[in-house]
């Protein structure tokens, strides 16, 4: 069980596509509320520093010219065991394999366009909240 908390970004294809209403709705159903909510664009050095982690690894490059190529969606959300829930609604990070009815399923074009994001622990949800996010900008 994981705690009350995540974070997510509607990336920049989903953005493109005009995407942002229906993955927002299906979020809403699922039964998140949004605490912070903002329209923004990573520039090529906050996006390599947000995926810091996953630098040096193959797709590193790709992932960082796709995240900065246009506007997202960044939000922190609520709900009982945000983090698990939210990856479930999500689906697979490969669209291939993602489940029916997940976000990744009925949005994402490939591996990199995969229309969103979601934190993988809490610690991360609240270290990645606050990259986007100041106390005050938190409801
Ligand atoms: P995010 O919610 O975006 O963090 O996805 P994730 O947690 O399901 O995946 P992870 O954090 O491991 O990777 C971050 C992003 O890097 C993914 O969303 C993919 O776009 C990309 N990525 C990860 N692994 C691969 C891979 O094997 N190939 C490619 N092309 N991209 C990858
Ligand atoms: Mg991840």
């Amino acid at each position: 069980m994981s705690g009350n908390i995540t974070f997510t970004m509607i990336k920049p294809c989903a953005v493109k596509n005009n995407f942002i209403g229906p993955i927002l709705k299906m979020i809403n159903e699922k039964g998140f509320r949004i605490k912070a909510i903002k329209m923004t664009r990573f520039s090529r050095e906050r996006a390599e520093a947000f995926y810091g982690i996953h630098a040096g690894k193959f797709f590193f490059e790709e992932l960082v010219e796709f995240m900065s190529s246009g506007p997202i969606i960044a939000a922190i959300l609520e709900k009982e065991n945000a983090i698990d829930d939210f990856r479930d609604l999500i689906g697979n990070t490969n669209p291939e394999k993602a489940a029916e009815g997940t976000i990744r399923k009925l949005f994402a074009e490939s591996f990199t366009a995969n229309a969103i994001h979601g934190a993988d622990s809490d610690e991360n949800a609240l270290r990645e909240g606050s990259f986007f996010f100041s106390e005050m900008e938190q409801y």
